[in-house]
């Protein structure tokens, strides 16, 4: 095997059968990539492997011979104000406790470490914003600003252990509010700015927050979206929220509440600039990340400090291979998703990495503004979404290719499946074919990166996740039995703890148990996913067993959106699920059934309730497609019989219905969605 190359193809297992079109797709490229598509794998480039931190696979046996000392060797990174007793405490599974005795903090091992070794002037990060301003933010002066805003929360009565809610865009002080609540030991409570203000009231209430950290207005797209205003209608409603502090991000005023709402700006100015790091117990709780599970209530996923830490500072250094003297890296998720918190935030700050930090969405103010920012602060590292990726595609190589990208060595993939067409464009159209690879695998509970390529190491197959990292164990096992599979496709499981998976769900420990250590007891984590072993025991994820679904890699729950729809005054019942798409991987189809008489709601009626979702939960999860039901197939007992509306949906001959309390609903539906088709 040689540079870059590409090995032939043997039977190359793929997982996804990847027959879709794309359009506009150049016709050269086009023939190209569908050439490429016979390679099984690509071999790290030699001019990567001869400088990657990693290149010699023996790791993955050092870790297998000693997992527990592995990951001791990997909190070694960090720095403790006072070392571990116990490495891992498994006493009582599935509560397991990791580096017990420990104390460290989270903001000083980002913040004050660096600043402390000289290092204080370096760029944390490239802020561009939506209207072309720049601001380069050093370690330094995140240092001083945390330090500022952790007295604001103190002096507000905060202290360990409250949650502070987080709902604010990509800006600068997104950073400055995390950090500052783990400096004194408040979880922090962040809300992805696409949820709706209503969202973040549940989400405020659920964690019974005591402040919320906020913006007077947020500007997407050119426009300047009021947020303190819809927030004020609904927060009064959630008495534990005693502060709110709100950063005055356009030069809009906004509506204070006496004694409540205090002006971020204002209250920085006269407080002291001196806030020493609080020493806290490694398992002291970090954040606490709300997501989408298989009912309407969302999880509150709870991570704590010294596991987290150490699994999002091993993940980022070895996985992107990070040099933090000469990269900059681009992580260009949001960060009110968790690949936000552990590569925009924790996972680069502990490495000392400088960082890009994009305001925007990809196609505003124009479709190659990425490719912009890639080259105005010469990126060496992306690492983004396949549905990002796929937009791109249909955008063109025209675009990227008006500039100069020459500066990127990797590339990264996160979110969902990648498709392997997706992939190879990726490869050969942003990366130059000089980039690997790493399509890495994880999710909110897991904390950080589980499953993935490591670049200087493993020949990578587009379109798989390969193999387990090092120190981490994961199988496939079979559906009915729980037993592993050598090859062939059934469910996702982690065989091992390890130090950044989620302790609980927070204030719900039963559902934690039910949710991931119900099925194959209580050592033995399910994933939610499945995944196919090919031949070479490389990893190929399938996607969500349960009913979550993945729209651009938003995750959300089909129950959460029903009864987001069921809210409306009109609507008698919903059945949301999953359809394949194109663009965004999956997409929501609903079908809705209204009170009274009419079963046919009408276009204008359409809007509103897809428009009522956005209110509810937020514009993302509107559904892409909503369809009239007179009824929905269930059971005799009444459960709607989701399977048969996917079986529909996806033009699928329909499965049996033997069990409907009445078949002939499904005739009408077909017939529905037929023409609806046409
Ligand atoms: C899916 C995002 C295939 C998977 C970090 C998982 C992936 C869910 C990949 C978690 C990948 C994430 N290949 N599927 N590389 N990465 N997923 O919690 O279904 O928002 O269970 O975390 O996304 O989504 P979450």
């Amino acid at each position: 095997m040689t540079d870059g190359t590409a090995n032939e193809t043997r039977d190359s297992g793929a997982a996804s059968e990847d027959g879709s079109a794309i359009e506009g797709l150049e016709s050269d490229l086009a023939r190209e990539l569908e050439q490429q598509s016979e390679i099984e794998s690509f071999d790290p480039p030699e001019q990567f492997k001869a400088a990657a931190i990693w290149s010699d696979p023996s790791v993955y046996e050092e870790a297998e011979r000693d997992p527990l000392a592995w990951w001791e060797c990997q909190a070694e990174a960090l720095d403790w104000a006072q070392r571990w007793e116990t490495v891992l405490d498994d006493s009582n599974p599935p509560f397991y406790k990791w580096f017990l005795g420990g104390r460290l903090n989270a903001s000083y091992n980002c913040l004050d470490r660096h600043v402390e070794a000289g290092r204080g002037d370096r760029v944390a990060y490239h802020w561009r914003g939506e209207g072309g301003e720049e601001r380069d933010v050093t370690y330094a002066e995140l240092h001083c600003d945390v330090q500022k805003l952790a007295n604001v929360l103190k002096d507000r009565g905060i202290s360990a252990g409250d949650v502070v809610g987080i709902y604010l865009p990509m800006i600068p002080e997104v950073v400055v509010a995390m950090l500052a609540c783990a400096r004194i030991g408040a979880p922090h409570n962040v809300v992805f700015g696409g949820f709706s203000p209503e969202s973040v009231k549940e989400r405020m209430e659920f964690s019974e927050a005591k402040a919320l950290i906020t913006v007077n207005r947020a500007r997407r797209k050119g426009k300047a979206a009021p947020i303190k205003e819809p927030i004020d209608d609904l927060i009064g409603d959630v008495p534990s929220v005693e502060t709110i502090i709100v950063i005055r991000n356009t030069d809009d005023d906004a509506p204070m509440t006496e004694g409540r709402d205090i002006w971020y700006h204002e209250a920085i100015a006269s407080v002291d600039d001196e806030c020493p790091a609080e020493p806290l117990d490694a398992e002291h709780p970090l954040f606490i990340l709300y997501t989408s599970g298989s009912t309407a209530k969302p999880k509150g996923i709870l991570h704590t400090t010294g596991g987290y830490l150490t699994g999002a500072a091993y993940t980022t250094k070895h996985v992107f291979d990070v040099k933090p003297d000469s990269d900059t890296y681009w992580c260009a998720a949001d960060v009110g998703w968790v690949t936000g918190h552990s590569y925009i935030v924790y996972g680069p700050l502990l490495n000392g990495l400088t960082s890009v930090m994009w305001e925007g969405g990809p196609d505003y103010p124009s479709k190659d503004i990425w490719w912009e920012i890639a080259e105005r602060y010469k990126a060496t590292i992306l690492y983004t979404a396949p549905t990002a990726i796929r937009a791109f595609m249909k955008w063109g190589a025209d675009l990227p290719g008006k500039h100069d990208l020459s500066s990127l060595r990797l590339l990264g993939s996160v979110g969902e499946p990648i498709n392997p067409k997706a992939w190879l464009w990726y490869r050969k159209v942003i990366g130059g074919e000089r980039c690997p690879i790493v399509d890495t695998w994880w999710q909110t509970e897991t904390g950080h990166i589980m499953i993935s390529p490591l670049p200087g190491i493993t020949s990578t197959k587009p379109g798989s996740a390969m193999r387990p990292l090092p120190g981490i164990a994961a199988e496939v096992v079979d559906e009915r039995d729980g037993k592993p599979i050598e090859e062939g496709q059934g469910l996702l499981v982690l065989t091992r703890p390890w130090p950044g998976m989620l302790r609980t769900l927070y204030r719900e420990e039963e559902r934690f148990k039910e949710t991931y250590f119900e099925r194959f007891g209580s050592e033995t984590y399910l994933v939610g996913d499945a995944a196919r072993l090919d031949k070479d025991g490389d990893f190929w994820v399938i996607g969500r067993i349960d009913d979550v679904i993945n729209v651009s890699g938003h995750r959300m729950s089909t129950a959460e959106i029903e009864s987001a729809i069921v809210s409306h005054p009109r609507v008698a019942e919903a059945a949301a699920i999953g359809q394949n798409d194109e663009d965004t991987g999956q997409a929501v189809c609903a079908f809705v059934t209204l009170e009274g008489a009419t079963s046919d709601g009408g276009d204008e009626l359409m809007t509103e309730i897809r428009e009522h979702v956005g209110t509810r939960i937020g514009k993302f999860a509107r559904p892409k497609r909503l369809v009239w039901a007179a009824d929905l197939p269930k059971t005799r007992s009444g459960k709607i019989m989701r399977r048969l509306l996917r079986d529909i949906a996806e033009g699928r001959e329909v499965g049996d219905v033997t069990t409907l309390r009445d078949p002939d609903v499904m005739k009408d539906l077909e017939q529905k969605f037929g023409g609806e088709e046409a």
